[in-house]
């Protein structure tokens, strides 16, 4: 299976602050934003990557991650030059996809909890597409789903005004291939968007669609605002001074996935030692 992580946008509903630096580079706490949704491809196993950005963001990716190979990974890189929506990273990516599965992240996505890593394995083969629900306090802002009282869904809508459940539907996807064919069937919203949303009604329709209801236990974390960033950053400040491990670390998750040995750890972590950063990846080699 292939990774998307889809690292674009204008990031205006946070300006000044992303005018001039992506929103995905933002610090959340000891790390860049993006490091997060990677660690979660790569705990699910995924080691082939496109991460997709705006041709002015995209020298500074690769500065930052460059060709994945330091952590045993390939990444690619391609453009979205507008804001067209997150189906169009299926047609993006249609030569890096090929014939394989496809799961897309989005990159100002933050997941962490106990049960994580399982249920992300499970789904590393998708038959059809596999997306989650998320009870949060305010659905309006994402795609919502509605379950049946057997918990089937059965309806699933961008936005809405009047939401028929608590479920948020979070920025993570899986899908079989026939996801390339199905996002290029579908048309832009009225917000002039490919809707993520359409492609799993798409799914929906065909009853090829499995909608998993993510544990409470499970911290499904929002950067959309600046109190909700901030929120982020705290949140992994607590617990990682807490419990003196990382969330979000890429280069540990690559080591304890077996992409990459001792020895290329200790190459990573040299250049940061002085941030304290390389000192705690030395340690997972004591
Ligand atoms: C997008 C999707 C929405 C999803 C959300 C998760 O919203 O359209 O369905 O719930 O990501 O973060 P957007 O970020 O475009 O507002």
């Amino acid at each position: 299976m292939k990774g998307i992580i889809l690292a674009g946008g204008t990031g205006s509903r946070l300006w000044p602050l992303t005018k001039a630096l992506s929103k995905q580079l933002m610090p959340i706490y000891d790390k860049p934003m993006i490091y997060y949704p990677l660690s979660t491809l790569m705990t699910t196993g995924v080691r082939e990557i496109l991460i997709i950005t705006t041709p002015e963001d995209l020298p500074l990716f690769k500065k930052l991650l460059s060709d994945g190979s330091q952590l045993g990974c390939i990444f690619e890189y391609a453009v979205q030059s507008e804001p067209k929506g997150l189906a169009e990273a299926f047609i993006i990516g249609k030569k890096f996809i090929g014939t394989s599965k496809v799961a897309l992240i989005l990159g100002d996505n933050i997941f962490y909890g106990n049960g994580l890593e399982k249920l992300l394995k499970d789904n590393y083969q998708p038959d059809g597409g596999i997306i989650y629900g998320y009870h949060v306090n305010n659905p309006k802002r994402y795609g919502v789903v509605e379950f049946d009282t057997t918990g089937k869904a059965i309806s699933i809508v961008e936005k809405p005004d009047e939401p028929r459940s608590n479920y948020a539907i979070p920025g993570i996807y899986f899908y079989d291939n026939e996801v390339v064919a199905i996002a290029e069937k579908i048309k832009p919203s009225s917000r002039g968007e490919l809707e993520i949303t359409d492609v799993n009604i798409a799914y929906l329709k065909r009853e090829r669609l499995k909608v998993s209801v993510l544990d409470k236990g499970i911290a499904w974390l929002d950067t959309g605002t600046f109190s909700s960033l901030m929120q982020a950053s705290q949140f992994v400040q607590v617990i990682e001074e807490r419990q003196g491990l990382k969330i979000g670390c890429i280069e540990e998750v690559a080591f304890k996935q077996g992409f990459i040995n001792a020895k290329q750890l200790t190459k990573l972590a040299t250049p940061l030692l002085k941030s304290g950063y390389g000192e705690y990846l030395m340690n997972l080699i004591r």
